[in-house]
């Protein structure tokens, strides 16, 4: 399965997978782009996100340049990672982004996206989201069912100005990741169904102020496979076709979506060349403008969620390492039981045992790591969980009242805290007015 697993088939690439992140150790330390990740968590405290922003400008350009074949332009997928500091360095590469959500779009605009380069994606956006979007005058609004098409429809009838909107496909294609996030395929929420896309074609096509620019799919997340990407574009090429044949002489754009797969443990990640050629020679002919919307591919392998080790316990045959990063702080391993990678800060050379690295939190599924083989780490010692960049802190809650992380940017040789823990205060902000008098 692409997802990562619990308990991936193979050993983990533990070499690439510090590589992937700017990681690398000197002396026992373990550092990120030069800087020690003991200092920042001297400084911040633990759990903290960490990210390296020369790591996500790699990822940009090595994608930017496998693409270069074709007019296209990557718009960052907001929702992996929305940090002001990682949007703003990304703006600055050239990307747009693709928001699903007034507040994915009021974070763009502080970041301070040219409204142009940004994408609306989502399958529920409300009557206010969706007049946000054309006051915004974003670059394209996808819609997903011939409901909201109607909605937009009546909110465009006045607009100053014409109406860019994108199709979001279904194009019944199976991806093998995990079904959570498997979102192409008939039979899920997403996307308008195959036959029902001329139909919405005509809508916009007889609408005084809409324009069709876009023809979209997302097929799903973490796809380490091309050939869904092929199999998608296939059933779009027939779609533009014959949305053309409808009439729709502003369509610009061919939108394939995100879901790059990164590496978490032993699978080989999706290459951006391989990515290239398996997309680039089927969208060329169409003369249209490629539109990607990576997520994790940017982002994901760049950050990592530093943790101290709280206590050790044996307990009905079993060793656990509790710590103090638990599912509200990264939900994936409870919640798609996915894979990541844990090391030391410092490798202080001790022998291995299988432990089940578990968080605080009241819950059994409260865990980052099952039956994982690490170094046999003491009270107070740290551990970074790699390919935290992307569903890290953007998944994150206060459950069990706790703050959320703090944030951490390292660039130039340099840290500095892109968003401070939450206090404890902002947790109960506007319940203390008794609310009935
Ligand atoms: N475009 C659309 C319309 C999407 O729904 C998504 C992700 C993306 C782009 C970006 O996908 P990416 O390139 O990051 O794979 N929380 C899950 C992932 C959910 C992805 C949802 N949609 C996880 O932690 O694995």
């Amino acid at each position: 399965m692409g997802q990562g697993v619990l308990t991936p088939p193979r050993a983990p690439d533990r070499e690439a997978l510090l590589a992937d992140a700017g990681l690398e150790r000197r002396g026992g330390t373990l550092l990120m782009a030069g800087v020690p990740l003991t200092e920042i968590a001297d400084a911040v405290g633990t759990p903290a996100y960490v990210y390296n922003a020369e790591a996500v400008r790699a990822r940009y350009a090595a994608l930017d340049s496998a693409l270069s074949g074709v007019p296209h332009r990557i718009c960052y997928a907001v929702k992996a990672n929305g940090n002001l500091a990682i949007l703003r360095l990304l703006r600055d590469l050239g990307a747009g982004a693709d928001i699903v959500s007034a507040g994915e779009l009021a974070r763009a605009e502080a970041a301070g996206f040219p409204p142009d380069r940004v994408v609306f994606s989502g399958v529920g956006k409300s009557a206010a989201e969706l007049a946000a979007a054309i006051a915004a005058r974003v670059g394209h609004i996808n819609v997903e069912s011939a409901e909201e098409l109607d909605l937009l429809a009546r909110l465009a009838r006045n607009a100053a100005h014409p109406v860019s909107v994108g199709i979001r496909v279904n194009p019944d294609v199976t991806a093998d990741t995990h079904p959570y996030i498997s979102t192409g395929k008939s039979g899920i929420k997403f996307g308008v169904p195959t036959d029902h896309v001329a139909a919405a074609a005509a809508v916009i096509r007889d609408h005084p102020r809409l324009e069709l620019t876009a023809i979209a799919m997302h097929l799903g997340s973490q796809l380490i496979d091309t050939a869904p990407f092929r199999e998608g574009i296939g059933r779009l090429l027939a779609i533009v076709e014959q949305v053309r044949g409808v009439g729709a002489p502003a369509l610009r754009a061919l939108d394939v979506g995100g879901g790059l797969g990164i590496r978490y443990g032993s699978e080989p990640p999706m290459s951006p060349e391989a990515f290239a050629a398996a997309v680039v020679p089927l969208v060329a002919p169409t003369g249209l403008t490629l539109y990607v919307e990576p997520g994790r591919f940017l982002v994901g392998s760049a950050g990592v969620l530093l943790s101290s080790v709280l206590y050790r316990k044996h307990s009905g045959g079993k060793s656990f390492l509790i710590v103090d990063a638990g599912m509200n702080d990264l939900v994936r391993p409870s919640h798609y039981h996915a894979y990541h990678e844990i090391v030391e800060l410092e490798a202080a050379g001790r022998g291995l045992a299988t432990v089940d690295v578990v968080g605080p939190v009241c819950e059994t599924g409260d865990f980052l790591a099952l039956d994982r083989t690490l170094p046999m780490l003491q009270q107070g010692e740290r551990v970074a969980v790699l390919g935290a960049g992307a569903y890290g802190f953007v998944m994150a809650s206060s459950y069990n009242a706790r703050p959320r992380p703090p944030e951490v940017l390292v660039d130039g040789g340099r840290f500095a805290v892109a968003r401070p823990r939450e206090d404890v205060s902002e947790l109960f902000r506007g319940e203390d007015a008794a609310p009935l008098g």
